[in-house]
C-alpha cells in the first residue's frame, strides 16, 4: 500500500514539473497578450496599417532572445528608453523600428 502511496504522489509530481514546463513553452511564443490593432488603437501618429506591421515586425523581431512583452507591461515612456536598446539588437531599419514602436506604444508617445 505504501509504495503506491509513493508513486502516486511521484506521479502527481510528474504532471506539475511536466505542465509547468509546457507552460514556459508556450509563453516564449505566446502572442496572446498582443492586442489586434483595431480602428480604436488609430490614433494621430499611428495609422491602422502601421500598427497592424508594427505588429507583425515585433512578433518575428523580437521573440528570439526572450518572450515577447506584452505592450502593455510598459508605459509608452518606458518603451521609448527600451525601444534604442533593444533596436540595435536586431535587423530592423529605423523606418521598421519606429513601426514597432508605434505599436508597443499603441499610437502614443
Ligand atoms: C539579441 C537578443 C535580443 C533581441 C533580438 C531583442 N532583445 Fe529585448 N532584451 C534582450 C536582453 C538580453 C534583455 C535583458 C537585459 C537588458 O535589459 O538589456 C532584454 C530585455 C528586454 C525588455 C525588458 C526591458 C526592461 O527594462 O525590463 C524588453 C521590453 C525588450 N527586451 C523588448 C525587445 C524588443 C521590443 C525587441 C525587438 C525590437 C527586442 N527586445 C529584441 C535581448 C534581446
Amino acid at each position: 500500500m505504501r509504495s503506491i502511496k509513493i508513486k502516486c504522489v511521484l506521479c502527481m509530481f510528474g504532471i506539475v514539473f511536466f505542465m509547468s514546463c509546457k507552460k514556459d513553452n508556450n509563453s516564449s511564443s505566446n502572442t496572446s497578450d498582443l492586442y489586434i490593432p483595431s480602428a480604436a488603437d488609430v490614433t494621430p501618429i499611428a495609422t491602422l496599417a502601421e500598427l497592424q506591421q508594427g505588429r507583425d515586425l515585433y512578433i518575428n523581431n523580437c521573440g528570439s532572445c526572450h518572450s515577447l512583452h506584452s505592450p502593455d507591461s510598459y508605459t509608452p515612456a518606458s518603451w521609448n528608453t527600451i525601444m534604442p536598446n533593444m533596436g540595435p539588437k536586431t535587423n530592423l531599419n529605423y523606418n521598421q523600428l519606429t513601426l514597432v514602436t508605434k505599436y508597443v506604444c499603441r499610437g502614443k508617445q
